[in-house]
């Protein structure tokens, strides 16, 4: 008898955490490796939130809360939402989980039955089928292309519902791409989900601040009222306030589904941490002036990636709207041969010769649904940024 179950045997295990994992056992050996795999802000969380936290402790605010989350934070979390999305949602209506990660979970595990289908568009985040599957519920793949900028287009999005579908997972700015949907996209996008009614539409906000240039951040259900009722909107601190570590997501949606996912906590992780809830509750309604200027600083580092990259030969470098990834097509160097005479048969072949010609780490895009491509995360200093694409330029050069 197998010790996995057999929904786990499913799942396959995260392709970012092995990129991350082959870079320090190469670093450990003594190589000189950059590791643009990780996909966390590279400055530490504001002191105001810190402070919010010791508080927290001193004031002896550790013991068990509410499972989904803090009145205060629930509250702070409706004032976001009306705040910046124009979105109006009762306390009753808001989820507070251990990251944004369990957000997704949850909401999974509350509502897939077997065979029911998810419509996930590639590239996606690598979680989304994995977390599906998990559930017991079936992932479809959309495919984009870089020429539409990796957003799904609504005649794709129409062709893949089915009447198992449950459930539209959208995420903007997307983890891997980069890519943002403008309002008049998100109502192509809504126009179809109008004609179907059965299904809901899970929205990953999770990178709305990163957004750059005068690109005008908007959300689903924002764009479409009449998708209210079957939309969950979901966010949390982990980017915009450099908050991964604290674990801390939300979302906000029809009570119904906040009720079910509420059942799924009591009986899992229960409430997330009581001190980072506080932290939380400072990071949205404290001070919000530094994350222009962080968005900025994004921006310059996409420019500056953007550009080397595309002087790489053989590559071709999009320029997304958001986060803090690019997701460049290696195409051009598809059947080429390295210095070393391994042939570079797919991304996968290319991000692991990369790996050992040149010490840089990246993400193949196989890992994310959508070949022949690859990921770099620019979270890190412009003086690394460079050094790593220089790399890339000379590996890119050396294969023949
Ligand atoms: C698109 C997307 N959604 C959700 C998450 C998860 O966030 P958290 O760390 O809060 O679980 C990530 C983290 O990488 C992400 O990229």
């Amino acid at each position: 008898m197998s010790l996995e179950s057999a929904a786990l045997r499913r799942v396959k295990p995260s392709a970012t955490l092995a990129v991350t994992a082959k870079a320090r056992e190469l670093q450990r050996a003594g190589r000189n490796v950059i590791s643009l795999g990780a996909g966390e802000p590279d400055f530490d969380t504001p002191d105001n939130i810190k402070e919010a936290a010791i508080r927290a402790i001193r004031e002896g605010k550790t013991k068990y809360t509410d499972v989904d989350g803090i009145p205060e934070l629930k509250a702070a979390i409706v004032a976001k939402f009306a705040r910046e999305n124009g979105l109006t949602y009762k306390t009753s209506q808001v989820n507070v989980s251990p990251g944004g990660k369990p957000v997704i979970y949850n909401a999974m595990v509350a509502t897939l039955s077997p065979g029911d289908e998810v419509i996930v568009p590639a590239p996606y985040w690598v979680s989304y089928p994995d977390m599906v599957l998990l559930a017991g519920g079936e992932p479809v793949f959309v495919n984009t292309t870089a020429g539409d900028n990796f957003k799904v287009r609504p005649e794709a999005l129409e062709a893949a519902i089915t009447p198992r579908t449950k459930w539209l997972i959208l995420n903007s700015p997307s983890n891997p791409s980069g890519a943002a949907y403008t309002r008049a996209e998100l109502q192509g996008l809504a126009d179809v989900l109008l004609r179907h009614p059965q299904v809901w539409v899970l929205t990953d906000d999770m990178y709305e601040h990163l957004i750059f240039g005068d690109f005008e951040f908007a959300t689903i259900a924002q764009v479409e009222p009449g998708l209210y009722d079957r939309t969950l909107t979901m966010n949390g601190v982990s980017k915009a306030y450099s908050m991964t570590g604290w674990r801390i997501g939300y979302a906000a949606g029809p009570e119904p589904l906040i009720k079910a996912m509420q059942k799924v906590m009591s009986q899992s992780t229960s409430n997330p941490c009581s001190i980072s809830q506080w932290a939380a509750v400072e990071a949205l309604n404290g001070p919000q002036d530094f994350i222009k200027p962080n968005a900025k600083l994004f921006e310059s580092r996409r420019d500056l990636v953007v550009s080397m990259l595309n002087q790489a030969r053989g590559l071709h470098c999009p320029t997304p709207e958001g986060a803090f990834y690019v997701y460049p097509s290696c195409e051009g160097l598809i059947g080429k041969t390295t210095q070393s005479g391994k042939v570079i048969g797919n991304d996968e072949d290319f991000a692991s010769e990369l790996l050992e010609a040149e010490g840089v780490a990246v993400v193949h895009g196989a890992a994310f649904g959508l070949s022949p491509f690859f990921r770099i995360s620019y979270a890190t200093s412009n003086a690394i940024l460079e050094d790593a694409c220089q790399r890339i330029q000379r590996f890119c050069a050396s294969v023949k």
